[in-house]
């Protein structure tokens, strides 16, 4: 094969994973730097090509997460590692020292390039933001030759002026150019119709490779790149279960699986013989599925059941005769095997007289490499679930293992709970909290439903203003006795925090999961900094 053509990628389609860059803006998802660094291990786990890991000149938290990820993930035969930084020198050299660990390195800069963005947020000229383009990339390939160039809000600039911008950035250096629709605006012909005119209205686009980015505010993101596909667009910005600013950015399941499902169709668009079987994507689609739910977990941004290729149904057949057509033959109603996205059946794998050795042996088939702290942590936990549960799946098992190695950094700790309710009763709670100083504050309260109750009796203790606005409870697996997994949200001014937490009793996981939340708000009034920065992304 072709050494140049596999550098560059231009005979496969490079998989760029922005989950925690363009994914951790949207509201509420804030991850602490060990969540990210649990995302990123997971994302080159998956296959990624490359992992935006974050904007390091936003904010300290910002900078030291990607900082980790370049020492941690981004280690010799790992992803690249990118730093996202505007247009400015500032914003490029912190992106460079953040990213210096890393054995590849890349940092992506961006200006707009709209009227719109022109006029109203950069006050600028064209001719001035062709001249910081230019600059810029040369600035940043100072620091390394792996430089991408965004012109932000492509899908409403002005082609001719786009060229132009595109032209200078990659004779300046810039080795990706990647092409936003930064408001989800544009719809799937013109946005292959823009990468069409780039390829041949940019002189020295044979230098570049084109990559896509797009927002999901019309639904049309995964539909827009796949239009880019055809038309050369050969790196793809996407982010897990398609989290991200507003309506999302394309998700990154569906753009693989539609490539991985329709290679036939989507081979010679790429050079290849149609029937060829090689994989379009360097991804390890039986990884998708734990990704989707790693991300979904820690983030607090629950999957929607009927979201393609991850959604609790997206591979359930309810009515009579797609089941009747399924059982005949499973082609019939599925395009795809639920294994290949990692979805085994729900085996039951574990049970109480399972030890050590067997728990770690089927969580290293599950792919979780766990240290000795966590494994032990989470053994406990296996324990007091098998004395409840009969039989362990290993939907229990990654549910358990995803909640013991959450990292919600801790101020409050839930000591205990206990509530009392039923049809003749007030619901009543009663909680315990420890601080780090060891000092146990104990409340308690009524209230309209025993988690109520709880939530009441925990605002009693801890006294931090917020308002409750997303709870929801979900089971692991079918059963009485299922793991429920609870997912909060609560707000505090403009900021949102999400809270998870799994247990057999969902009291216990409502209130943990309240606690975590809290923790995370805590966190957030402790460094006003971070959250400001944070707030101040893009
Ligand atoms: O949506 C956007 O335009 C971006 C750029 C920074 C690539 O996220
Ligand atoms: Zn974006």
């Amino acid at each position: 094969m072709n050494t140049q053509s596999n550098q560059t990628g231009r005979d496969r389609i490079l998989i760029f994973d922005t989950t925690l860059r363009d994914g951790e803006q949207a509201p509420g998802a804030a991850l602490s730097i060990d969540e990210k660094l649990t995302i990123a291990r997971q994302l080159a786990r998956l296959g990624v090509d490359i992992i935006e890991a974050g904007f390091p000149f936003s904010s300290p938290g910002d900078f030291e997460a990607v900082q980790k990820i370049a020492q941690h993930v981004g280690v010799e035969g790992g992803p690249t590692i990118c730093g996202l930084a505007r247009a400015t020198q500032q914003d490029i050299a912190t992106a460079a020292e953040a990213l210096k660990p890393a054995y590849k390195h890349r940092i992506h800069t961006f200006i707009a390039t709209s009227d719109i963005h022109l006029k109203y947020k950069l006050k600028k000229s064209r001719a001035e933001v062709l001249a910081i383009a230019e600059e810029m990339v040369a600035y940043a390939k100072s620091f390394t030759d792996d430089v991408e160039f965004s012109p932000e809000d492509a899908g409403r600039s002005d082609p001719e002026f786009l060229y132009q911008v595109l032209e200078r950035a990659i004779a300046a250096g810039a080795k990706t150019v990647n092409i936003p629709d930064t408001v989800g605006y544009t719809t799937p012909a013109e946005f292959g119709a823009l990468i069409r005119g780039i390829k041949e209205n940019v002189p020295n686009i044979d230098q570049a490779i084109i990559s896509v980015h797009g927002h999901n505010d019309l639904g049309l993101a995964v539909a827009n790149f796949l239009e880019a596909v055809k038309n050369g667009a050969r790196q793809l910005e996407c982010t897990i279960n398609g989290i991200g600013e507003r309506a999302g950015n394309a998700a990154l399941e569906e753009l693989v699986m539609a490539l991985h499902v329709r290679r036939q169709y989507f081979n010679p668009f790429l050079g290849r013989p149609a029937d060829s079987e090689d994989s379009l994507t360097n991804i390890d689609t039986k990884q998708i599925y734990k990704t989707s739910r790693l991300v979904s977990n820690l983030t607090g941004m629950l999957v929607q059941p009927n979201k393609a290729i991850v959604g609790a149904n997206a591979f359930a057949h309810e009515s009579g005769i797609h089941q009747d057509g399924v059982l005949k033959n499973r082609l019939t109603y599925e395009i795809m095997d639920a294994q290949s996205i990692g979805l085994t059946d729900n085996q039951i794998t574990l049970g109480k007289l399972s030890g050590r050795n067997a728990f770690r042996t089927r969580l290293k088939e599950l792919g979780f490499d766990l240290s000795e702290q966590d494994l032990n942590k989470a053994f406990v936990r296996f324990k007091e679930l098998a004395d409840k549960k009969k039989e362990i799946t290993d939907w229990d098992l990654e549910s358990i293992v995803n909640d013991e190695t959450q990292q919600t950094p801790e101020h409050f700790h839930l000591e205990w709970v206990q509530v009392t309710c039923g049809d003749h009763a007030r619901p009543t709670a009663t909680v315990t909290l420890r601080l780090p100083n060891g000092e146990e504050l104990m409340d308690a309260a009524i209230g309209t439903g025993p988690v109520d109750a709880v939530y009441k009796a925990i605002n009693r203790v801890v006294n931090v203003p917020n308002q409750l606005i997303e709870f929801s409870v979900q089971s692991v697996t079918a059963g009485i006795d299922a793991i429920g997994e609870v997912t909060i949200r609560l707000k505090q001014d403009d900021r949102i925090f999400s809270g998870h937490s799994a247990n057999t009793d969902i009291i216990v996981a409502s209130a943990q999961a309240y606690v975590n939340a809290l923790n995370r708000l805590y966190a957030a009034m402790q460094h006003p900094e971070k959250s400001e920065a944070a707030a101040a992304k893009i």
